[in-house]
């Protein structure tokens, strides 16, 4: 049961004080973890996801970057739309920094897009088009961290480096019963030398891409947050937090996340033929390069900045909450009915707000924040 307190020894010793050397592991678990996770993925894991089944490292690292603070069945689709458009490197490479932002619209973390088209840029400028071949390497790019770059690196060349993103830190400071505050380097460090020495030790060809995603799978489906299914485990045996029945305890990390509102008036400026008036951000802070309704800090500031004459509707719409990672935006739309031949007023037109009409064949393919499509694909209507 996954709630029965068996005593054992446990898998780690208590590593919330560390010296230079991490601590050592059970003997049991470095002969047999790693043996597991690969048996199970084989079986039990996910096979068949489109960056699966190749190790083609442009394919792998475009999923890797996409999986990024993004969940699978988002990725699917976006991830075939990129390879259809870029079915190689080059061709990302060479693609405006508009036309990539506009295809991961909705995906969010956009400087992911920004990175992932500079990478793209030193690949080839720098690597002669080719991906470099090791995580130490392959760290060198714009975009891709150190788990990144294994995963990128254990997939396409089998190499043996560690990943630690998230979901695998769960899962092995829980095998581990590794108890030290990730919030600290030196135990997140101490934390990576011990998914080292996990690691398969034989057969590296094979077994290095199926553990690093069993890794992953184990973390995604069975090792989870909440509720973990300790029972459908296949290192129940050989797990720390199992033994002492207490798997929610980890991983222990005590900074946590302060959460912040910010309240923005946005202006939707629109002409009779749908036509809307739509700003690029600079390429820093929040929606960076991507194209937006002009941003303002309160109503008042949007208002007087209008003309005095518009044409039709000038009103607020309901207000629209966009929950990020670090805040929550709460964003005050305000509807201003422009005529056919109305300019924008020069006061709204200047370097630090460029912006242009847009047709309402145009807008869709630009890239734009979430909430500002969903809202602009309200057509005005409230
Ligand atoms: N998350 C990060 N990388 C992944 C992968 N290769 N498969 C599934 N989920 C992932």
């Amino acid at each position: 049961m996954a709630s029965t307190k068996i005593r054992r020894q446990p898998a780690a010793t208590d590593s919330s004080v560390l010296g230079n050397q991490p601590p050592a592991l059970n003997p049991a678990l470095i002969a047999g973890f790693a043996g597991e996770v690969v048996r199970w993925q084989a079986s039990h894991g996910r096979n068949s996801l489109p960056w699966q089944n190749t190790r083609d490292p442009y394919r792998v690292w475009l999923s890797e970057i996409m999986l990024q603070q993004t969940q699978v069945v988002t990725v699917l689709d976006y991830y075939a739309r990129f390879l259809q458009r870029f079915p190689a490197v080059s061709d990302l490479a060479a693609a405006s920094q508009d036309e990539v932002l506009g295809l991961w619209s909705g995906l969010g973390y956009y400087s992911r897009a920004r990175n992932l088209h500079r990478c793209a840029q030193d690949v080839m400028a720098l690597h002669a088009g080719r991906f470099p071949t090791t995580a130490q390497q392959l760290q060198t790019l714009p975009g891709i961290g150190p788990s990144t770059a294994a995963a990128i690196a254990s997939f396409c060349f089998s190499e043996r480096v560690a990943i630690l993103d998230g979901n695998v830190k769960r899962v092995l400071t829980r095998v581990l019963g590794f108890s030290g505050d990730l919030a600290q380097s030196a135990n997140e460090r101490a934390l990576w030398a011990h998914a080292t020495a996990l690691l398969p030790k034989q057969d590296l060809p094979q077994t290095m891409p199926r553990y690093t995603q069993g890794l992953m799978d184990l973390g995604a489906t069975v090792c989870t947050g909440r509720q973990p299914q300790c029972l459908l485990c296949p290192v129940q045996t050989l797990c720390g937090a199992f033994a002492a029945g207490e798997p929610d305890k980890y991983p222990v990390k005590t900074r946590k996340l302060k959460r912040s509102a910010q309240a923005l008036s946005l202006l939707w400026a629109q002409k009779p033929d749908g036509s809307v008036w739509l700003e690029k951000r600079s390429s820093t802070g929040i929606w960076g390069g991507l194209y937006c309704l002009p941003v303002f800090d309160s109503d008042d500031e949007l208002k007087a900045l209008l003309p005095p004459n518009l044409q039709n509707r000038f009103e607020p719409l309901p207000q629209v909450v966009h929950v990020l990672t670090h805040k929550d935006l709460y964003l005050s739309p305000w509807i201003a009915g422009f005529g056919e031949g109305q300019a924008m007023p020069q006061a709204m037109v200047s370097e630090a707000r460029p912006g242009a009409w847009f047709s309402p064949t145009a807008w869709p393919d630009l890239g734009l924040p979430a909430p500002i499509r969903k809202l602009l694909a309200q057509d005005g209507q409230t």
